[in-house]
Parts: structure tokens; C-alpha cells; sequence
């Protein structure tokens, strides 16, 4: 065990842990932060993608022992209460069928914004690799495209 000390979402977190567990299940089980989920555990759906200093990334590839120091920002993070411009429009555009996915998806797409503040279609699909199992993925990029137009206005 060893004591890991990182940021979740601005607050400084202490883990008293094996520092090879996978940082999703360090922010699952030991900080409740369970927005972030688990699909394939091995890198290909990215149900799990939070921000690691900024950048999506697979949490369940990752040993927490990477993350001493670092700033983590997961889905309850990703605004204040809710209504960062991808969530209100993943609202509007009812996004989501099941919702399993959609953490990862809004994490990935809020990244990729950040990088292209007016994504092709083409940068949506290489950008955002992430599985959804109920084939959203035509409203995923109509509100990608509306939330870069919004932003821009
Ligand atoms: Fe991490 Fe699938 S659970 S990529
Ligand atoms: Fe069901 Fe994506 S909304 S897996």
C-alpha cells in the first residue's frame, strides 16, 4: 500500500492504495465517483475517460501510481452543476439511449473541442474512438457541431 496523492475535480485527494490500481477504480471505489464507468477494462470502449492533466484518457489502463500529483477531471467535474455547453445540448438533442457510455463521450468530445474549436466530421470520428453500443454516434456529432458553433458565438 502507499499513500497517492492527486486533485479530482480541484480538491486535493489522499489514497491509501496498491499503487497498481487502475485509477477508474480508485475514482469508483475508494472516491465514489462513479459518473466514470467500466466497459472492456482494456483500453477500447472508453466508458472510462476522464482528464488527466487536461488531455482524455483511458482510466482503466492506468495505475494510479501515474497519477501522483496530477489533476484528474472526471464527469462530475466537468462543470459546476450540469450545464457545460455539451451537457445542455446532449440534453436538448436527447444524446443518449441508454447512457452508458456517455461520460466517456462528453469527456472525449469536451477534449477534442478544447483542441478543434470546429471539428469535420472526420475529426469527431478519429477524436472520439469511444464504443457506444446504441449507435448514437449521429447525435453525438450534431451536438459536437452546435456546441462548437455556440462556443464560437
Ligand atoms: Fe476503459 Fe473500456 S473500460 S476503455
Ligand atoms: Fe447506450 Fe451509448 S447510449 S452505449
Amino acid at each position: 500500500m502507499s499513500s497517492i496523492k492527486f486533485k479530482v475535480n480541484g480538491e486535493s485527494q489522499s489514497v491509501d492504495i496498491d499503487p497498481s490500481t487502475p485509477l477508474l477504480w480508485t475514482l469508483r471505489d475508494h472516491l465514489k465517483k462513479t459518473g466514470t464507468k467500466f466497459g472492456c477494462g482494456v483500453g477500447q470502449c472508453g466508458a472510462c475517460t476522464v482528464h488527466f492533466n487536461g488531455v482524455a484518457t483511458r482510466s482503466c489502463l492506468i495505475p494510479v501510481q501515474s497519477v501522483e500529483g496530477a489533476e484528474i477531471t472526471t464527469i462530475e467535474g466537468l462543470s459546476e452543476s450540469g450545464d457545460h455547453v455539451l451537457q445542455k445540448l446532449w440534453v436538448e438533442l436527447n444524446v443518449p439511449q441508454c447512457g452508458y457510455c456517455q461520460a466517456g463521450v462528453l469527456m472525449a468530445a469536451a477534449d477534442l473541442l478544447k483542441r478543434k474549436p470546429n471539428p469535420t466530421d472526420e475529426d469527431i470520428d478519429s477524436h472520439i474512438s469511444n464504443i457506444c453500443r446504441c449507435g448514437t454516434y449521429p447525435r453525438i456529432r450534431a451536438a459536437i457541431h452546435r456546441a462548437a458553433k455556440e462556443i464560437q458565438a
